[in-house]
């Protein structure tokens, strides 16, 4: 979405409102296929009001955390892929009768003026034509539209351009997650019906592949961020003190019970709102759907028993997306750190650094 082509090795930048993941992956096709290994990858935690809702506020800080951590992980490479997400990116599937190129330019703009809940002149918008699935008719192209607010895009690409970053494109988190699991879990991707869910600190994306087709994706506005605030207020303690709970890290002052019983909560109200996104695709079609595998990601897939808590409410399996399963990592050159314990941050930055460039 939103790119220019560009054929050498790319960073994916993932700026998330809790930290900042880099990874630099290197692609190699070997017997017609992509092979790729992480050359470079860093991580660095944001102050906590450095983006709020979604919105960069305080971009000096988000600039140094994206220099310090080329800088420490010794990134030589600096053209970036970034990605955004949330309420200022729509993206609708549509179906249209297929048409030539500059016709179909034309229908896409008419769409998004007429399927967008925003001003067209305050949009990028972008599309892709999906493969049709196995057996429709030919006669219809199915297609991607994307548009995100220029006011978002200006709000990201600032930061990369202030850190000397050379902005190669722009993406979508959902996107991005779905091609990290296209890339980790080819086989599945290909043959069964799965979910990738990332629950970040401000935002659960959620994406559903049917056999390779994308099929629905979803942002919702809750996350680590949400859980956080409510530990605070429900233990009246600081915010640090909710976070440090949050991670299992043992409180002097609070009964671990207690802080488990607001977790649960929180998961409780979390695995709710999934519900309506998951009701909502297996009811939307005559045929019988059904979710087969979940994958989890983000900060919050780390909580303790999160897979399990998935797998009682949905009864489908579940499992910690592992971005590094197809992406060679070579802990001996690089710090094992990120593929044992924080491979789940990952997700979205793998997504994006091993994505298809436009041509
Ligand atoms: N080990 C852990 N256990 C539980 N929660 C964790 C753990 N590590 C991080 N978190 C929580 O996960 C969240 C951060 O996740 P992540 O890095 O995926 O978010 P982000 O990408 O920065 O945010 P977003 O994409 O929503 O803007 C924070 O709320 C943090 O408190
Ligand atoms: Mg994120």
């Amino acid at each position: 979405m939103f790119g220019l082509s560009q054929d050498k090795g790319i960073v994916g930048l993932d700026i998330g409102s809790h930290s900042v993941k880099a990874i630099e992956v290197k692609a190699k096709t070997k017997k017609d296929r992509d092979v790729f290994e992480v050359s470079r990858i860093g991580y660095a935690l944001l102050p906590h009001d450095a983006i709020v809702e979604g919105t960069i506020i305080d971009s000096t800080a988000v600039v140094e955390t994206i220099k310090m951590i080329f800088d420490e992980s010794k990134f030589k490479n600096r053209n970036v892929v970034i990605s955004i997400s949330g309420n200022a990116v729509i993206i609708k599937k549509i179906s249209l009768p297929a048409m030539e190129k500059e016709e179909l330019a034309e229908s896409i703009v008419w769409e998004a003026k007429h399927n967008i809940p925003y001003p067209y002149e305050e949009t990028n918008v972008d599309y892709a034509i999906l493969k049709p699935p196995r057996g429709a008719p030919e006669k219809n192209l199915d297609i991607l539209l994307v548009a995100a607010k220029k006011d978002k895009i200006a709000n990201y690409s600032n930061v990369v351009n202030q850190a000397r970053k050379n902005l190669v494109a722009i993406d979508v988190d959902v996107f991005a997650l779905q091609n990290a699991l296209e890339v980790n879990y080819p086989e599945e991707f290909e043959s069964k019906i799965l979910a990738i869910i990332n629950i970040g600190a401000n935002i659960t994306n959620i994406a559903v592949v049917e056999r390779g087709n994308s099929q629905l994706f979803r942002d919702l506005s809750i996350g680590g961020f949400f859980f956080v605030e409510n530990i605070r207020k429900e233990l009246n303690i600081s915010f640090d003190e909710a976070e440090k709970l949050l991670k299992g890290i043992p409180s002097k002052s609070i009964p671990a019970e207690k802080a488990d019983e607001v977790i649960h909560f929180n998961i409780k109200d979390l695995l709710d709102e999934i519900d309506k996104t998951f009701s909502f695709y297996e009811a939307g079609e005559k045929r019988e759907k059904k979710i087969e595998r979940i994958y989890l990601s983000g900060g919050l897939a780390h909580l303790k028993n999160m897979a399990g808590a998935f797998e009682q409410k949905f009864n489908i399996r579940t499992e910690i997306l592992n971005p590094f399963r197809n992406v060679h990592y070579d802990e001996k050159k690089l710090e094992p750190l990120y593929q044992e314990e924080m491979a789940a941050l990952f997700g979205v930055a793998v997504g994006l650094a091993t994505r298809k460039m436009e041509k």
